[in-house]
């Protein structure tokens, strides 16, 4: 079973999380004093640092979600991306700052920022918790990011491999130690980002 192949190691402690999250709430309340400000999650993956970074925000802040998945491998390499949950509310005339998990290739996050600007919010800024710079496809500025990571496949903390992992308390890189099939190839092919 693939289960006994795959290994979790710790690469981001749930010690080393907590306390960046909360630098990036200080540098964000700052940052936004006096302004209204609505978060935009991107599920699934971003749920669990977007409920933490919420707790230490000013207590005003809305929040909105917005659900997206790309098309298979071959046609990411467009960028096609397609919404599967839509905002409950306009963002236009709002300070809109997206929060996303893990930005890699930056493809759906392009599509994200072009999708909202066109709704015309007052301001858009950019957050991510994780940035894989290593896989950059297009240029795209995070006005906030909580760490820069390496090349690898990283798990926990809201992020997934195929639905699992998404619970634990930590972000860490996933290995897999079988013969079986090649982890990289499996998990490139995975184009669901819910
Ligand atoms: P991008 O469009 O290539 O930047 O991909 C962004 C999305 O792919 C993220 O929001 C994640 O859902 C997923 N993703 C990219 N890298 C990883 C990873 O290392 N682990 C889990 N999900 C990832």
């Amino acid at each position: 079973m693939a289960e006994s192949r795959e290994k979790v190691s710790v690469l981001i402690s749930q010690a080393e999380l907590e306390k960046r999250i909360k630098e990036l709430a200080q540098e964000i309340n700052r940052d936004y004093e006096g302004k209204d400000l609505l978060l935009i999650g991107v599920l699934k993956g971003s749920f669990m640092f977007l409920a933490d970074l919420l707790r230490y925000l000013d207590p005003k802040t809305a929040v909105d979600f917005m659900g997206t998945s790309s098309y298979g491998a071959s046609t990411q390499s467009s960028g096609e991306v397609r919404i599967t949950k839509d905002l409950e509310h306009s963002p236009a005339g709002r300070h809109v700052l997206l929060v996303e998990d893990i930005v890699d290739t930056g493809l759906t996050l392009r599509y994200l920022v072009d999708t909202l600007r066109a709704r015309q919010p007052a301001s858009l800024k950019i957050c991510a918790l994780l940035d894989k710079p290593a896989r950059r496809r297009v240029r795209i500025g995070l006005d906030y990011y909580g760490f820069i990571i390496p090349n690898a496949f990283v798990v926990g903390y809201g992020l997934d491999y195929q639905e699992r992992y998404r619970g634990l308390p930590y972000v860490g890189v996933l290995e897999e130690t079988g013969e079986a099939e090649s982890t990289a190839g499996r998990k490139d092919a995975s184009g669901s980002k819910e």
